[in-house]
């Protein structure tokens, strides 16, 4: 996929499309979009006189041939409402637009740019709407007409005095775009297919290709850590547990003032273990390994990006089966940080598995962490599909994180970690226990895992009810989403 800024005028563009777009309400027309509308004969007033084009968000029309354009055809998107439009909407715009596009073997295409925003965050937000609507669930059919990615599409309009900065920021929407689809990919993968010998694999292959230094330690060497909690979770499994450790130093930079600690929880299937879950729907749970997903592909993009500081990707990979030497209810756990764990209940495991890569990326040198984990289904019955869940131990890292988030247009929401909380997870028999019951079980399982993080600044996002979209949108496939990714790449770039 080729991107360019193109300082040539709309209707010089010899391109399969031309695609400009108008908001709801929008009755008189202002600027570039009324010189589009001139230009053509008044094809964008008549379009709207008639309410072929209302305005709403990613309807569209278009015209074949149009008057005084050199482009073959001129699509006209709605996008929305003119108060709420920021980038955020204009990512999914041109996803929209991709998908729209791509569907009608349209293939290049120049996108007119009217926006009040800033050239450079605009390209950006283009660049990655357009990446991630290329993704799809659908590998495994043979069947499947081979459908090809756009090839070029061209930003006009844009301001060319900043020319540098927009290309550079068209390379940052690719690389982190990219890295978001990557693990989206390994996500939608079966469990049969994505073993922790696998996903150990992709991310060796991942590391060599760009130059980060990995380790994966076998189940010998975890015990030899006293991981008791981790490997707890591995017992019932005839699959190997692997803990992949993704390291990036800063070139260039003495005494990197911090080492930020990245843990996704990596369960390539959650079948709930001797907790057994039910049968309906138990085929979604092989995205238990989201969180491990994500942290592999932030890597991908930083080793691109090359921040200042260091990083360290640990993520514990295993299955949560039922067998033989399945952990049972009421078994204790010795985790690697010496606290002892009461297991209540086998299918609250991801807490378990992040417990021990907590101790193991702090005891590396971690000075700040964030880890991301599909950790309850209770967060779906809080937030549902619409916001992340986000709790930690420390204002001033959240605030870091929250805004970088923003910035990228990713949805969270903080909930709160009041002490009162811990309460719920005391055990008479061991130091805690790995489940609080029902109520507040998202920030139950945060409270556990504060534990662990002790005093070091931490982050948790509990992305159970975020990372699978249920349903197909005009500018996304159903299914893994990636979300988190690009907040997290945000935050660690934004650190000194
Ligand atoms: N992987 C699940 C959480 C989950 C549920 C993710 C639905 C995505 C969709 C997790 O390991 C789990 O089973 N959590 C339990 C915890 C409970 C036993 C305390 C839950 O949320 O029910
Ligand atoms: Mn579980
Ligand atoms: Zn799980």
């Amino acid at each position: 996929m080729k991107f360019d800024l193109t300082p040539k005028k709309f209707s010089e563009l010899q391109v399969e499309a031309l695609v400009v777009y108008v908001f709801e309400k929008e009755t008189e027309l202002k600027g570039t979009i009324r010189d589009v509308d001139r230009v053509t004969g008044g094809l964008i007033t008549s379009l709207l006189s008639t309410k072929e084009l209302t305005g709403k968000p990613f309807e569209y029309a278009y015209a074949r041939n149009p008057e005084g354009l050199q482009a073959k055809r001129i699509f006209v998107f709605g996008a929305g409402k003119k108060e709420t439009f920021d980038l955020g909407q204009l990512r999914k715009l041109a996803g929209a637009i991709a998908r729209t596009l791509r569907s009608k073997s349209i293939l290049n295409f120049a996108l007119l740019k009217r926006s009040a925003f800033d050239s450079a965050g605009a390209a950006q937000a283009v660049v990655e709407g357009i990446i991630l609507a290329h993704f799809d669930i659908d590998r495994y059919k043979t069947d499947n007409e081979p459908k090809n990615p756009i090839q070029t599409v061209l930003l006009a309009g844009g301001d060319q005095a900043r020319k540098p900065a927009i290309l550079q920021a068209i390379e940052r929407g690719r690389i982190v775009a990219e890295a978001q689809n990557f693990a989206r990919e390994l996500i939608n993968e079966p469990s049969n297919k994505l073993t922790p010998t696998h996903l150990a694999e992709r991310a060796s292959v991942m590391a060599r290709e760009f130059d980060l230094r990995i380790e994966i330690l076998e189940r010998e060497d975890m015990e030899k850590l006293g991981m008791g909690a981790l490997l707890s979770v591995a017992r019932g499994s005839e699959e190997p547990p692997k803990l992949i450790v993704l390291t990036y130093d800063p070139q260039g930079v003495e005494h990197p003032s911090k080492t930020i600690g990245l843990v996704g929880k990596g369960i390539t299937f959650d079948t709930g273990g001797i907790s057994l879950k039910p049968p309906e729907g138990m085929e979604k749970m092989k995205y238990d390994m989201s969180g491990a997903a994500s942290m592999i592909a932030v890597m991908r993009a930083l080793a691109l990006l090359k921040p200042k500081v260091k990083v360290i990707a640990m993520v514990p990979t295993t299955e949560n089966m039922p067998g033989g030497r399945a952990q049972k209810p009421g078994d204790v756990q010795t985790s690697m940080s010496g606290k002892t764990i009461e297991v209540i209940n086998t299918d609250a495991e991801g807490r378990l598995v992040l417990s021990d890569a907590i101790a193991y990326v702090k005891k590396l040198g971690a000075t700040h962490l964030i880890d991301m984990a599909t950790l309850t289904g209770a967060v779906s019955i809080a937030l549902g599909d619409v916001r992340v869940g986000v709790m930690g131990n420390h204002q001033k890292w959240m605030n870091a994180f929250l805004r970088a988030a923003e910035e990228c247009g990713e949805k969270m929401w903080q909930l709160p970690m009041d002490e009162e909380y811990g309460d719920l997870i005391k055990s008479k028999i061991a130091d805690l226990k790995n489940t609080g019951g029902r109520y507040a079980s998202t920030i139950t399982a945060a409270k556990f895992l504060e534990v662990f993080a002790g005093d070091t600044p931490w982050i948790h996002l509990d992305i159970a009810g975020t990372e699978w979209l249920e349903e197909a949108k005009p500018y996304c496939s159903e299914g893994p989403t990636g979300i988190g990714i690009r907040s997290v790449i945000q935050t660690v770039c934004t650190q000194r």
